[in-house]
């Protein structure tokens, strides 16, 4: 609970211009504070309205929230929709079917742009191609491509004959793609060739040969193989399959399959408090309906914006604001295959002129890595580019600290964008708490207000209501459409993770601790105060690394894993490790700390390397024989002990831990 205890006082206040209040959707603090109360007044009417008038729905719904099962929440119920429908089919006949969807660009600079009406015939053209391999409704399919279109065109083939996709980060390694695709059932993969990344070339089939070797995935009929570059990779006979074996000959129009609003458009695995990463499971309806909103309110989207995510699709950022947000408003939006520092560390800046973007959404890891960049260097510094056609910036996964806001604001934003400080989570399907751009007066380092119908609370641990000014547990007092309606595969441990009975079962827990400031009631994340780590944005779970070191039997006795604050990724991961053998120093400890950082490459994928990992006889553990792991984060960090020792069952280990780091 530590993260909870920090408050920091800012007394930096951005009001939004006149003129932007006066351009905006939402307009002004009154705007937004008439659709809150809407939302309390009429609850269900509030929400019934919205889904509505903003998706298209090929049977009304009569139901808007069920939750006669609580805390499984089912939203427009009887209703039924097809999302790739809603994203594509929608916009043909009106202004959109010609307008740019997608302005690609590669590792290497080169750029393709493609209408609505083409992107519709091609996610067609692939839907078809799934159906002739016998995928059906319902089928769960595992995609794992690099950011590209075809990634895109892949999640909405899915979701257009009803098929469940389930998306892992090129990042991932072999183990844990072979463990998702067991926990889903899948019954096929989309991958590549290769991807590119700053200009390297590196491989995505060999990996998904490798995961499917380890065994336990027979469920997998086909391998979809998109021959992103011409070298050649393996190719099993009878099961894998290129992209262009499979389009031949396949029409590009596919009428969209009709689903329930419930049922599951994708399950997204993210890690959590214990070893084995949660499938987290979104509905339809109520997922479309965010992320289509969210657009609108969040970024304020006009119909001559041009839009950048700069999420992978592989995260749940790249779902929402990605595959299929920026598709159901009918924005042009700018895909990029590459990294931020490659060619140089102005490439962001530099595609945000080329492609005269006017929203950019990105998250905080990236734009302390650019701040450092562009101090080293003024040649990749924001101010050789010119970024005045942006409007709106965003910023997402994490806290950003005031000093990176101030800078984003000045140095991207030329002080005249608002920055949109969105917190969410892969639960919450989209924006929960966020400044609304033409209405919200803004202060750097927090998410301000929740975004009307979420109803965001602060609580203490028995759930009870705290004052502004006092840190708590960050919950959400009602059911909204976006949220995870389950774990896949495990509905129990749904219902302990994220409605506790010590908490009354009716409170939805972030996992997150916050502060809402005396004067205005702005939230403030403070942090996870569950054993979830956020490094680079990326989350990661601390028993989850500490599994992947365990299981080098060989070598490791026992292992504790927890997080430190660092300047430039957030958070670092720190490993403490009881080896089998004797406790190596010098340089046969480093020897043994890179082996065992490989290995956690190895088994869950090189973005949960441990940063540091020390070596100790043995972990600091209470009589009972638990881990002390608030001591390990004190010790991590570098902090003289303070905490109560004397439970300690060998108080002399501390020495040792400490010494050493
Ligand atoms: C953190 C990413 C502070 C938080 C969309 C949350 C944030 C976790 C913010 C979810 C923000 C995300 N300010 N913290 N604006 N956005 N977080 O599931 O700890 O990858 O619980 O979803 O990231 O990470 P996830």
């Amino acid at each position: 609970m530590s993260a909870i205890e920090s408050v920091l006082v800012e007394n930096r206040v951005f009001p939004p211009s006149e003129a932007t209040v006066l351009a905006a959707r939402i307009s002004g603090m009154p705007a937004y504070e008439a659709m809150c109360a809407e939302a309390s007044r009429d609850f269900e009417g509030f929400w019934a309205g919205l889904a509505r008038n903003n998706l298209v729905w090929t049977k009304p719904f009569t139901r808007t929230l069920d939750e006669s099962n609580a805390p499984f929440f089912r939203w427009f119920d009887d209703g039924e929709l097809n999302a790739s429908a809603n994203c594509l089919d929608k916009h043909m006949g009106t202004p959109v079917e010609n307008k740019t969807a997608v302005i690609f660009e590669s590792d290497d600079g080169n750029v393709t742009r493609t209408t609505y009406r083409e992107l519709l015939g091609k996610v067609s053209q692939f839907a078809n191609a799934l159906k002739a391999e016998g995928i059906r409704k319902g089928d769960r399919v595992l995609i794992y491509m690099p950011m590209t279109l075809e990634g895109v065109v892949a999640m909405q083939a899915c979701a257009r004959i009803g098929a469940t996709h389930s998306v892992v980060f090129g990042g991932f390694s072999a183990k844990a793609l072979q463990e998702r695709i067991i926990d889903a059932g899948a019954v096929a993969v989309i991958t590549a060739n290769y991807q590119m990344r700053g200009g390297r070339e590196l491989p995505l089939k060999a990996i998904v040969d490798e995961g499917l070797a380890m065994g336990g995935c027979e469920s997998i009929r086909t391998v979809f193989v998109y021959q992103r570059t011409p070298t050649a990779c393996n190719m099993v006979a009878g099961r894998d399959k290129t992209f262009t074996e499979v389009l031949a000959g396949k029409s590009s129009e596919c009428a969209a399959e009709p689903v329930g609003a419930e049922h599951p458009l994708f399950v997204l695995y993210t890690s959590g408090s214990t070893g084995k990463p949660k499938g987290v499971q979104h509905s339809t309806g109520g997922y479309l309906l965010w992320a289509r909103l969210t657009m609108d309110w969040t970024f304020d989207l006009q119909p001559s914006d041009v839009f950048w995510c700069t999420a992978d699709i592989g995260w749940i950022t790249g779902h929402t604001y990605v595959a299929y947000g920026p598709l159901a408003a009918g924005a042009t939006q700018i895909i990029f295959e590459g990294i931020p520092t490659y060619p140089n560390a102005g490439r962001f800046w530099q595609m945000i002129e080329r492609h005269q973007c006017t929203i950019f959404y990105t998250a905080p890891t990236a734009i302390r890595s650019l701040i450092k960049a562009a101090e080293g260097d003024p040649k990749v510094h924001p101010d050789r580019s010119n970024l005045k056609t942006l409007r709106i910036l965003g910023s997402v996964g994490e806290p950003i600290n005031p000093e990176a806001w101030m800078w984003y604001y000045k140095n991207v934003g030329g002080e005249r964008c608002p920055i949109v400080d969105t917190f969410w989570q892969t639960e919450t399907g989209g924006h929960m708490i966020t400044p609304l751009p033409g209405a919200t007066p803004l202060v750097p380092g927090s998410c301000t207000l929740p975004l009307p119908g979420i109803m965001a609370a602060i609580v203490d641990e028995a759930g009870h209501d705290i004052p502004n000014g006092t840190g708590g547990i960050l919950v959400v007092k009602r059911p909204w459409p976006s949220m995870i309606r389950t774990i896949w595969n495990d509905p129990e441990r749904f219902k302990k993770s994220y409605f506790p009975e010590e908490m009354g079962g009716r409170l939805y827990l972030a996992g997150d601790g916050a502060v809402r400031s005396a004067d205005r009631g702005y939230f403030r994340i403070t942090g996870r105060i569950d054993d979830v780590l956020n490094v680079s944005g990326h989350r990661l779970g601390t028993m989850e690394i500490e599994s992947a070191l365990v299981s080098h039997t060989a070598l490791v006795a026992e292992a504790a894993v927890v997080g430190r604050p660092d300047d430039l990724t957030g958070e670092a991961v720190c490993a403490f490790v009881v080896l089998k053998g004797q406790r190596p120093t010098g340089d046969a400890a480093k020897a043994m700390a890179k082996e065992l950082r490989d290995w956690v490459a190895k088994e869950i994928g090189p973005i949960a390397k441990p940063k540091e990992i020390r070596f100790a006889e043995n972990l600091p553990k209470t009589r009972s024989g638990k881990i002390m792991r608030r001591l390990l984060r004190s010790i991590a960090k570098g902090e003289t002990v303070t905490q109560d020792t004397s439970t300690l069952e060998n108080p002399a280990i501390l020495d040792q831990l400490g010494q050493a780091w």
